[in-house]
């Protein structure tokens, strides 16, 4: 079956259209902006020769490349495929070889307080001894390594130690659980993992190496762990288990290692890193980026959408590089771009909520990147608490993640950005590896909670179900027409899958699984996903996995989840159960269900991670499906969000909504964390 079955969008966004305002660019920004109009016409008149142009400018070849793109191999793409070069060095030994050894490149800022200063010559010796390190402990070109950290500069260093050594990365949220990490530690056939004791959250060391260490135990059945040797840093100093020969210190690793290091050049669809997130199945998908195309795009868009000038700006992006934000918004084009940036192990509100202020006074940062959800937390604990800091440094402001709200884009513009500051709203993906669809900042004029336009060199449509652009005021599906440098190469191992998931729905055009509307200047708002994919604060997360790890639970008959509408998080995920008859009896009185619930909670968060534990769970007799038997997500949401249920004459037993309705008139079910 293909993984696009395409369902309704996620209702209550098209409300984001009833305001359209906009706000012309700033004249002033605009005489000084990287991007000016005309790359918009450069981009139409010969597209490959503009993106020949960005990867001869922003990337530097060890061989350079005679063919901008092959796509005879499609829908696999080959971009630049016969130049070498090496993703480290481009991020880090040019910059100092051009005399900028003594620039900042980070501003690391524990939660605790603590702080490091890393410059480029200092980045350049810890990425070449740490890549050092990893070829003593075997890492060699084309092997897979395993990276679970926190916020941390050796986050940064072991990413890039990979990519020197011509080493796939494959990071893994921290917040992950040890059985999600051990499923993406197997599909990747990785050999090493790179982990802490620990990290600092809301105030408190919390433990990862456990995670590790339960994730690496040998199970019945399974296939024994690819993995040789965990490295671990020390952060928090906690107790952690050893296993003698398998485990090694970070810091002892690298300081018996040299400081020479010679990268490794690598062809240009050299595969750089995997990334996991969710799909429509309950198998999350490996997605597969490559080099040359990747670093191209990663550093144009930010170069262009953020305005970036190196010498001056300080940037900060708020995601944690678990996500393809920090791969490609924290590491990969900050530093190709010669960035000074900041870094932030914590949480917003610790120590205090205005956390994130008094950083952006202390290093005067420039350039702000962050989610629609931390906006709207932020409005909620209210505007007296960043009025508290100096934010005048600010000069433009990103956003990213989901469709941010008018409502938020405003008070983020006026309360953060001093009423001036351009926002951009970038879309993008996992799997298109970067911005593809923002506003250009003292080009475009900016409208308050849409994304507006494709960049220069990027062909996005809206389409409707015969894969006809929509004229002006219509709506359908966002689609790319045309292949792009940091496009996805492929699903890890699977081939098949990746055709089928993006290139099936409409042949030869890749389907990006978004709703989206053309407004009346033909720019383009974003209306949520169109599958079973849910986005809570910004992240990823697949209904049907949620389903398979409820299923997995011994109390559970069947399981059906929705993403709710949520004033904060976008979404929250709310799942409905059908418990097995002796433990429905149990969960019959208050104690009960609420024991029942918070055991359901608690095996998703081991199943998957703490960021998919339902916000509810409901408790149900009956499901409501079709004849055919799929379930009727749209009516549970209804459900969800407490409104009166919509049209339910498909339904294969009618009667189904009125009993659902009936057993949730009971007390409460729902448990918040
Ligand atoms: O639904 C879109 C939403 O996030 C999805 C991609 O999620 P992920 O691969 O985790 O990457 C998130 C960071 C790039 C998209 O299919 N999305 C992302 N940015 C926006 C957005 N929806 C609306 N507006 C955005 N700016």
């Amino acid at each position: 079956m293909p993984e696009n079955p395409t369902t309704e969008p996620t209702p209550g966004l098209e409300n984001l259209l009833h305001e359209t305002r906009s706000f012309p660019p700033d004249p002033r920004f605009a005489e000084q902006a990287n991007a000016q109009a005309g790359l918009y016409d450069e981009a139409k008149a010969d597209r490959l020769a503009f993106w020949e142009r960005q990867a001869r400018e922003l990337v530097s070849w060890r061989t350079p490349f005679t063919e901008t793109l092959d796509w005879s191999g499609a829908p696999v793409a080959r971009w630049f495929a016969d130049g070498t070069l090496n993703a480290a060095y481009n991020a880090v030994d040019r910059h100092v070889e051009a005399g900028h050894g003594d620039r900042v490149a980070l501003h690391f800022e524990g939660e605790p307080g603590d702080t490091r200063t890393v410059t480029y010559a200092d980045l350049q010796r810890e990425v070449s001894r740490a890549a050092n390190a990893l070829a003593a402990l075997g890492v060699t070109t084309g092997d897979r390594v395993v990276i679970y950290l926190p916020m941390l500069v050796e986050s940064v260093v072991a990413m890039l130690a990979c990519a020197r050594l011509g080493a796939a990365h494959s990071v893994v949220f921290g917040g992950f659980s040890a059985d999600a990490l051990r499923s993406r530690i197997a599909d990747a056939g990785a050999t090493l993992v790179i982990t802490a004791d620990g990290g600092y959250r809301r105030g408190a060391p919390s433990a990862l190496k456990p995670a590790v260490d339960e994730a690496l135990e040998p199970r019945n059945g399974a296939e024994p762990t690819t993995v040789a040797h965990v490295l671990v840093v020390r952060r928090t100093g906690q107790d952690v288990a050893w296993t003698e020969g398998r485990d090694v210190w970070w810091h002892e690793a690298l300081e018996a290692a040299d400081v020479q290091h010679d990268p490794v050049w690598v062809e240009a669809e050299h595969p750089l890193f995997i990334l996991y997130t969710s799909g429509t199945t309950g198998k999350p998908k490996g997605i597969l980026h490559t080099t040359g195309g990747y670093l191209t795009q990663t550093a144009y868009t930010h170069r262009n959408v953020f305005d970036l000038k190196a010498e001056t700006d300080v940037y900060w992006c708020t995601a944690d590089i678990g996500w393809v934000t920090g791969h490609s918004y924290v590491v990969y084009g900050p530093l190709l771009n010669g960035a000074t940036q900041v870094i932030y192990e914590g949480t917003p509100d610790s120590p205090h909520q205005g956390r994130w202020w008094e950083i952006v006074e202390k290093y005067k940062v420039s350039i702000l990147y962050t989610a629609p959800t931390a906006i709207r937390t932020f409005m909620k604990w209210g505007e007296e608490i960043p009025d508290r800091f100096d934010l005048s440094s600010l000069r433009v402001l990103g956003s990213v993640g989901e469709s941010i709200n008018p409502e938020a884009w405003m008070w983020y513009r006026r309360v953060i950005g001093g009423g001036t500051a351009p926002i951009v709203d970038t879309w993008w993906q996992t799997e298109t590896g970067a911005i593809m669809v923002s506003p250009l900042p003292g080009v475009t004029a900016a409208k308050p909670g849409s994304a507006q336009v494709p960049l220069p060199g990027i062909a996005a449509e809206v389409v409707d179900d015969e894969a006809h652009p929509v004229p002006d005021g219509g709506g359908g599906y966002l689609v790319l027409s045309e292949p792009w440098p940091s496009m996805l190469r492929g699903i890890w191992g699977d081939l098949e899958r990746f055709k089928d998931t993006y290139w099936s729905r409409f042949p030869g055009i890749y389907f990006a699984g978004d709703g989206a509307k053309k407004d009346e200047d033909g720019d383009i708002w974003l209306l949520g996903r169109v599958d079973d994919v849910m986005n809570v604060s910004g992240h990823r997360l697949s209904t049907t996995e949620i389903e398979s790890a409820l299923v997995s639970h011994e109390y559970v008959a069947e399981a059906a989840v929705v993403g709710a509408a949520d004033d904060t998080t976008g979404q929250a995920v709310v799942a409905f159960v059908i418990l097995i008859g002796e433990f429905a009896d149990r969960a019959a009185d208050d104690a009960g269900a609420d024991a029942v619930q918070t055991a359901l909670r608690n095996h998703v968060a081991r199943q998957i991670g703490a960021i998919a534990k339902p916000r509810k769970i409901l408790v149900v007799p009956e499901l409501p499906k079709t004849r055919s038997g799929k379930i009727m997500r749209r009516l549970l949401r209804d459900v969800a969000e407490n409104r009166a249920v919509g049209d339910a004459t498909t339904l294969a037993d009618s009667s189904v909504m009125t009993l659902i309705a009936s057993g949730l008139a009971k007390p409460s079910t729902s448990s918040e964390d």
